[in-house]
């Protein structure tokens, strides 16, 4: 997919760059990005809106992967940003994103960072509960700024994926929910505040979705919402922010949709509910991560020990795992991967691949089919680029890897491999008693 093919020499190459090279100038774990398939992915959702001439913003959904270079590259395509810390927010100020196309997410914002958001002058703060409207207002009022905000619902629809990231059901951490009342509550107050600028709502109902169904319900309700808040206190929406969560495939059996499909529905069904309760058609922004970022990653491992239990398991392992992919232990992701110094060889064999934490768990893929694989081999791990360095971490003081974007033959280094004096950087020595 994307760039990615088999080079005369039979091994593989992305973005124009042999991924061997790679390997041996950056070492292993090595996190390669197809910076072409990023670009076509954001042009597909971008002209989906632009075809239809329907206002929109494509929000990077940036705790997929971020880092300065990816914020430089989300600025150059012309995506917004969503952001959910104060460290993805730094982090967007440092790469110099323009701030009026960020916008901050999230159900615990501290106050720290509401103001840091508001002095920064970001283009939109998601409210998530009471809290933080209560608090945003004082921080605007005290300052005397006015922000553009959105308000987060629970749209009361279960998105068929893993539980851990479903988020649109009722019972969810996240929003104003529907049922009790409180969403109206919510919506009166942020439109009636007046250094809060209500733009619209917001929902999100899960991730790794292959159907638009769960879309199509999230709009039916917010319709539904939007007519009883005209009646009510005169608000019309001016935007509709759609959330993030569209699939992609990362094994055979995986059936996303194009994603310009996700977006034709969503202008189909806004537009006809705008129709019927006879509104103006609303800004329609949307939150993709792992559909920008997700295939356009691919992991490169060293194989190391092989362990061979007669009539059970080949165990091979490599040189990284839940250290730079919690994926598979977190949530069972399965993913599909090949030698990539010998992609043309024959796969004859099963291997289970072992990550090199102490922990059972630490198992990337089952049974993978592959030829007679040896230490030193190269193994690639397909489509690792979304909730892959971005939940990477230290766990047995494992030092996170390097990240490379290649692009036309050319590779160029955005996030340097940690070294072990990283790993001390911020630990102190004991304190000596002083005894007198
Ligand atoms: N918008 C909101 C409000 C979100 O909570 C998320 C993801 C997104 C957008 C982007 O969703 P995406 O398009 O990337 O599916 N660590 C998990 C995924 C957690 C997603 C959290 N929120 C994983 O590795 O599958």
């Amino acid at each position: 997919h994307g760039t990615s093919r088999i080079n005369e020499q039979g091994h593989l190459e992305i973005g124009g760059v042999n991924t061997v090279e790679l390997a041996k100038q950056y070492g292993t774990p090595l996190f390669v990005y197809d910076v072409a398939l990023i670009r076509e992915k954001a042009k597909q959702f971008q002209e989906a809106f632009t075809s239809e001439g329907v206002p929109f913003q494509v929000a990077y959904a940036s705790k997929a992967f971020s880092c300065l270079a990816m914020f430089q590259l989300a600025d150059e395509l012309g995506l917004s940003l969503d952001v959910v810390s104060g460290g993805e927010l730094y982090t967007a100020m440092q790469a110099g994103f323009p701030m009026e196309r960020v916008h901050f997410h999230g159900n615990n914002k501290s106050l720290s960072e509401l103001e840091m958001a508001v002095d920064a002058g970001i283009g939109c703060i998601v409210v998530d509960n009471f809290y933080e409207l209560r608090e945003l207002s004082r921080i605007c009022k005290e300052r005397q700024k006015q922000m553009d905000v959105l308000l987060r619902i629970t749209p009361g629809v279960e998105a068929h994926t893993h539980d851990y990231i479903s988020t649109g059901q009722e019972d969810s951490k996240f929003g104003f929910d529907l049922v009790s009342g409180q969403v109206h509550e919510a919506v009166q107050k942020a439109h009636e505040d007046k250094f809060l600028q209500l733009l619209g709502v917001h929902s999100h109902i899960g991730s790794q979705i292959f159907e638009t169904t769960g879309f199509v319900m999230a709009v039916e309700k917010m319709f539904e919402l939007v007519e009883e808040w005209r009646k009510q206190f005169n608000f019309t929406p001016k935007v509709l922010n759609l959330g993030g969560g569209f699939g992609i495939r990362y094994i055979e059996g995986d059936t996303p949709l194009p994603v310009g499909e996700y977006v034709k529905k969503m202008i189909e069904v806004v537009k006809a509910k705008a129709t019927q309760f006879d509104l103006k058609m609303p800004e329609i922004w949307i939150e993709p991560g792992r559909s920008l970022v997700g295939d356009a990653g691919t992991t490169l491992y060293t194989i190391g020990s092989h362990k061979h239990i007669p009539n059970v398991r080949d165990y091979l392992a490599v040189d990284g795992g839940m250290s730079d992919n919690l994926r598979p232990a977190l949530y069972q992701a399965e993913y599909e991967g090949l030698l990539a110094n010998r992609a043309n060889d024959v796969a004859t064999e099963t291997f289970s691949i072992a990550g090199k934490c102490c922990e059972s768990g630490d198992m990337l893929i089952w049974d993978l089919p592959l030829p007679k694989a040896n230490h030193e081999d190269i193994l690639a791990v397909f489509c690792t680029g979304a909730y892959g360095y971005a939940m990477a971490n230290n766990y047995n003081r494992i030092p996170r890897p390097a990240v490379v974007f290649v692009e036309d033959g050319e590779a160029s280094e955005v996030i340097r491999r940690e070294k072990y004096e990283d790993l001390v950087r911020l630990d102190l020595p004991l304190a000596k008693k002083v005894v007198k």
